[in-house]
């Protein structure tokens, strides 16, 4: 089969690979591609428009895998003959999740195909034993033709062929480097035929390239049905899968897992994982709400007078102009002086808080570690802060305030705007207005 080169910003064609557009003068945008044949169409096989009320209904099967916090994720677990993507940084445990995540379908009896184009089975074998699982019932290959690898999976037919990982696969038709755009692309599309006209759940792995995106599996989004992500911080234990699409379900939930020496384990309260056990001044707990699944997170702020005359802002986990804001707010409105100490704000667990119901913790944070008064523990803060110096209300304050209940906070300072009736529970309320008081009402 004869293949050309395409420009992905005009367009234009190219029998051979350019550096630089012959047509519109971009660089690095010539993308190798094979040249179909022409698609002759069937006038007496077009579709026709039907009405939605005519379309059987069946819900499709899924495999719910049996860790709940993959299946939440999911939408309830995989759906036959679906496509996933599972993206992520080198090294953050794709491989493992996959391989246990096939160990327990194939011990409920499913029929699983590991395709490794990155390690051999020994290897393989050598993590299943690691992680203790009874994955005896795994079909495992080391192949890396795409050929090969859908021959194979058609004598097999798995239920769940997972590919490890989608940069090694190519096809031999295209002079591209496998990990190319051109060879992922063609290798998605073919997988994703394949997945659909047998009914084999296929999920492909692909790595994250330094700049952020999965490079050449980025280019699949469109085509696959779930996008899973699966982050973290490496240094860290923790780890979140989160689905950036799903056409199956919904793209709001996490799953939180921890990666031990056997393996990843879920984890069932991770709100335990961002809170330390601290009682030093310029720490707040705080909440977020990831997905549907509020969590409680602890902000530290530490200050100190500066030393040149330019102070100093750094930011760990939480955005630098939200911080600029607050100390901001916190000079003009609650009248605490910030253009003379540098400031370093975290959070802990390594996790980002970018919600703005964080701002009223991260404020009252600063605020302790200037005055250099611990807030009292067992207390929750919620609330975004205004330009103003007022406390907004948040969303989903009633699970949050259930969260803090469920971890033995014993109070919550909250925006009095978004109090509600609510039903009788433990945790004491304070309603604030502004931020002046939520700072006098902790810190004197
Ligand atoms: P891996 O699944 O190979 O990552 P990926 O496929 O995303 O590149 O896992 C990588 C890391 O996980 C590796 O550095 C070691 C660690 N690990 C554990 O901590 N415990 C375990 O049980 C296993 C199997 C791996
Ligand atoms: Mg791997």
């Amino acid at each position: 089969m004869k293949t050309r080169f395409v420009c992905q910003n005009c367009g234009a064609y190219a029998p051979k690979w350019l550096g630089k557009c012959h047509e519109c003068g971009a660089y690095n945008t010539m993308v190798e591609e094979l040249i179909e044949k022409k698609i002759v169409t069937n006038k007496t096989r077009r579709s026709r428009p039907v009405s939605i009320r005519d379309i059987p209904f069946t819900s499709r099967d899924r495999r719910a895998v049996g860790i709940s916090e993959l299946d939440r994720v999911l939408g309830g677990g995989f759906v036959k003959g679906s496509l996933v993507l599972l993206g992520g940084d080198p090294g953050i445990g794709k491989s493992t999740l996959m391989l246990q995540i096939s160990a327990l379908i194939a011990e409920n009896g499913g029929r699983i195909l590991y395709v490794s184009g990155e390690e051999s089975p020994y290897q393989i074998r050598i993590r299943a034993e690691r992680l203790e699982s009874a994955a005896t019932n795994i079909d495992l290959l080391s192949e890396t033709e795409l050929d090969a690898i859908l021959e194979s999976a058609s004598e097999l037919k798995p239920e769940l062929m997972v590919v490890d990982s989608i940069q090694t696969i190519y096809k031999p038709t295209l002079s591209s480097a496998p990990g190319s755009v051109a060879q992922v692309r063609e290798c998605g599309g073919d997988l994703m035929r394949f997945a659909k006209e047998r009914d084999i759940t296929t999920v492909l792995i692909g790595h994250v390239t330094k700049f952020g995106a999965i490079a050449g599996p980025k280019t699949l989004e469109h085509l696959v049905d779930t996008v899973l992500y699966f982050e973290g911080d490496k240094t860290q234990q923790y780890r979140i899968l989160r689905a950036i699409k799903n056409r199956f379900g919904s793209t709001n939930e996490i799953g939180v897992f921890e990666m031990t020496e056997a393996g990843l384990r879920e984890v069932a309260n991770p709100s335990s994982l961002f809170i330390s056990d601290s009682t030093a001044s310029g720490s707040t707990v705080t909440s977020i709400i990831e997905g549907s699944r509020p969590l409680l997170v602890e902000v530290q702020a530490l200050t100190s007078p500066a030393s040149f005359n330019y102070p100093q802002r750094v930011a760990t986990g939480i955005d630098y102009k939200r911080l600029a804001m607050l100390l901001a707010v916190l000079e003009r409105r609650v009248g605490i002086g910030v253009c003379t100490v540098d400031c370093f704000v975290n959070a802990v667990g390594g996790i980002k808080v970018v919600e703005p119901s964080c701002d009223l913790g991260l404020i009252l944070a600063i605020a302790s570690s200037i005055k250099n008064k611990a807030v009292e523990k067992g207390i929750v803060v919620i609330g975004e802060v205004g330009l103003g110096g007022e406390v907004r209300p948040v969303y989903g304050l009633q699970s949050r305030l259930k969260e803090a209940e469920k971890l033995g906070f014993k109070t919550a300072i909250i925006p009095r705007k978004g109090l509600r009736d609510r039903d009788k529970s433990k945790i004491e309320i304070v309603a604030v207005d502004e931020v002046k008081d939520a700072v006098k009402l902790t810190l004197g």
